[in-house]
């Protein structure tokens, strides 16, 4: 295993089935430009090391001539293809090999082609170390292909991730690990913090309460809660691009964990859009929103209850149990839409003994 920009990722291709993929390639290029003299296009930077060694087994004479592309951000293609070196050799008329290092969404190949009737040659033949058939978008044939594989994000061979990787010589695929992340919610008097506690033993997960983390940041006075603390003292609103951080930071601590449970976040769509891609940049996802359901009626009585013994203000007047569990509903409304999109909203019935209820969740986490 390697990292790379703080991204972990899993031999998975070795040298040896890359040659040997190449040999192949060259077999079909030397025995259909038999003594043409084509120009070998190479589309860098990607294509560098393919190229080296396709053109090293290239038995005839050619001519090899550099364009330099991109589409990629992270591990995701951004849609826009940029030319940052354009074509410069005039091509008109000849046999013309591009050689790629993957072909993705097509976005790539589409725009070559385009270059290629525009420079007005006599044939062109797309060859690429790598094809992606499940994310190809576009009809165009790719004439000679290394090896298909499936759509995950791959480095190493000359492809890169944000720059690096592309020294190794083999291919590592980006490591997906399969955590069962959870974000729980429930109103006031669901039971959620007694729910997580087992939950988070049971399955061991990191419980992170969004609470928990920014009293933890602030009293220990770090960058983040700092910043955090500048907003709260002028009575603004925490930027969501804050606490993201501090998820981040947190979620960082146990890289190794089975999973996170995420209390008191998200709370808009916004911030569920930014965990989401937090977790993807991590090589994971939510698993689960799991909602605990609670009649109100029977929550504010166990809140009264609760206020009785506990000597907590909010717990002891209707009228702000009442508008607290409001809020709640306003809140996660959007939020149950966001996840049911997604199949991801899990309601469970919180009404019961405490293991029973833990016991249903269970029913739900044990099917993820
Ligand atoms: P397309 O335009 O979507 O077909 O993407 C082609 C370009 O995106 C390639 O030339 C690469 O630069 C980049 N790319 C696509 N998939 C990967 C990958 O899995 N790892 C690294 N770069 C990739
Ligand atoms: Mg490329």
């Amino acid at each position: 295993m390697i990292t790379l920009n703080g991204l972990q990722f899993q031999e998975y291709i070795s040298e040896k089935e890359l040659l040997h993929a190449i040999d192949e390639v060259a077999v079909a290029i030397n025995r259909d430009f038999k003594g043409k003299q084509p120009v070998f296009l190479v589309v860098l930077n990607g294509a560098y090391k393919f190229a080296t060694e396709l053109l090293s087994r290239f038995e005839g004479d050619c001519e090899i001539e550099f364009i330099k592309m991109s589409s990629y951000d992270g591990t995701a293609s951004t849609g826009q293809v940029q030319t940052h070196i354009p074509l410069e050799a005039d091509l008109e008329e000849r046999e013309v090999v591009v050689i790629e290092d993957i072909v993705d969404s097509g976005n790539t190949i589409e725009k070559i082609t385009q270059m290629m009737v525009t420079a007005g040659v006599n044939k062109y033949r797309i060859a690429s170390l790598f094809f992606k058939p499940g994310s190809y978008t576009k009809e165009y044939k790719i004439h000679y292909v290394g090896l298909e594989i499936p759509s995950d994000f791959i480095v190493g061979y000359g492809l890169d991730y944000n720059g690096l990787g592309r020294n190794l010589n083999a291919i590592y695929k980006l490591k997906t690990t399969k955590m069962t992340n959870l974000v729980l919610f429930g109103p006031p008097g669901a039971g959620k913090g007694t729910q997580a506690s087992f939950l988070k033993e049971k399955y061991n997960l990191i419980h992170i309460s969004t609470g928990d983390v920014f009293r933890y940041n602030i009293k220990n006075a770090t960058e983040l809660g700092t910043l955090a603390k500048s907003y709260i003292d002028k009575g603004q609103l925490v930027p969501d691009t804050v606490t993201i951080d501090m998820l981040s930071a947190e979620v960082d601590k146990t890289p190794d964990a089975n999973g996170f449970i995420f209390d008191g976040f998200p709370r808009t769509t916004a911030q569920a859009e930014a965990l989401d891609a937090l977790l993807e940049e991590k090589g994971t996802q939510v698993a689960a929103m799991i909602a605990l359901e609670v009649d109100d009626e029977i929550l504010v009585k166990r809140l009264l209850e609760r206020g009785k013994t506990s000597g907590r203000k909010d717990d002891a007047d209707e009228a702000v149990i009442r508008n607290r569990i409001k809020v709640y509903y306003d809140e996660t409304a959007i939020l149950k839409g966001y996840y049911q999109k997604q199949d991801k909203y899990y309601g469970v019935d919180g009404v019961g003994e405490i293991n029973e209820i833990t016991t249903r969740l269970s029913s739900v986490i044990d099917k993820l």
